[in-house]
């Protein structure tokens, strides 16, 4: 369903090229929860990014349900994620002048999602922010403005979730929770691709791609195994 084929990413910055994917080949089948595990500056966000349609390569193709999405214009990009990717970013991206409850319920809207109300406070109940859905984003705590962004994700039913770093500022509990989500929705047939730096949460799937200073350098399950949620420790 997602085909990468020999993607590179480079960006050039005055006289330096900044090599940030270099010669990615990687396939991602219809409805998989896959792990991308890399340190800082490995390339993450730049191949979550390049999947979600928010950038081009310099090199390569990516194919997604057949479509070569890697030629789009950037009209065709906008539809694409309006229909097919939903993105929590690693930096939230809420609109800060917009509650809680508008920031869910206006992605709802903008993908036409039926009974957009109500989908967006259950999406919010989900989260566990029931109690915060009037707050804007500044009366937010960093681990709630995080679920607000998670909540705007699910909101959209979308085939295709990009998570970078969903559990980064929550507690422990709270992180355990929103994977609970996550692989919930790998169980309604989504597909679904968690970013993460940490070895241990890469546990809760059987496929993690590792990627290194922009290479993909190990594909298969976890090195200690996959684990249930509820004994994950990090
Ligand atoms: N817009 C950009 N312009 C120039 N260089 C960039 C840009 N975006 C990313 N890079 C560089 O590309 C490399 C990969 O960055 P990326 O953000 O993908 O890393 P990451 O694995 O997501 O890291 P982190 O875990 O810190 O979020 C880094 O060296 C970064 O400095
Ligand atoms: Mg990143």
């Amino acid at each position: 369903m997602i085909e990468l084929k020999a993607i590179g990413k480079h960006y050039q910055m005055g006289e330096i090229k900044v090599k940030a994917l270099d010669d990615i080949n990687l396939e991602i089948t219809k409805g998989e929860i896959v792990v991308l595990l890399g340190p800082s500056g490995s390339g993450k966000t730049t191949l979550l990014n390049l999947i979600g349609a928010l950038d081009s390569p310099t090199a390569g193709e990516i194919d997604i349900n057949g479509t070569r999405i890697s030629k789009y214009k950037r009209s065709q990009q906008f539809k694409f994620r309006r229909n097919t990717i939903a993105f929590i970013f690693q930096t939230f991206n809420l609109f800060p002048t917009l509650s809680a409850f508008e920031n869910v319920q206006y992605v709802a809207e903008l993908s036409k999602i039926k009974e957009s109300k109500k989908k967006s406070k259950d999406a919010l109940e989900a989260v566990g922010l029931g109690g915060r859905i009037r707050h804007f984003p500044h009366q937010l705590s960093g681990g709630e403005q995080q679920r607000v962004a998670i909540a705007r994700a699910l909101v959209k039913e979308s085939p295709i979730i990009l998570a970078d770093e969903p559990t980064g500022e929550l507690d422990f509990k709270t992180g355990k929770q929103i994977l609970e989500l996550l692989v919930q929705q790998h169980g309604n047939g989504t597909t679904v691709l968690i970013v993460t730096h940490n070895r241990e949460i890469a546990r809760v799937s059987n496929r993690v791609v590792e990627l290194h200073s922009g290479k993909v350098t190990s594909d298969g399950p976890p090195q200690n195994g996959k684990v249930p949620i509820d004994k994950l420790h990090w």
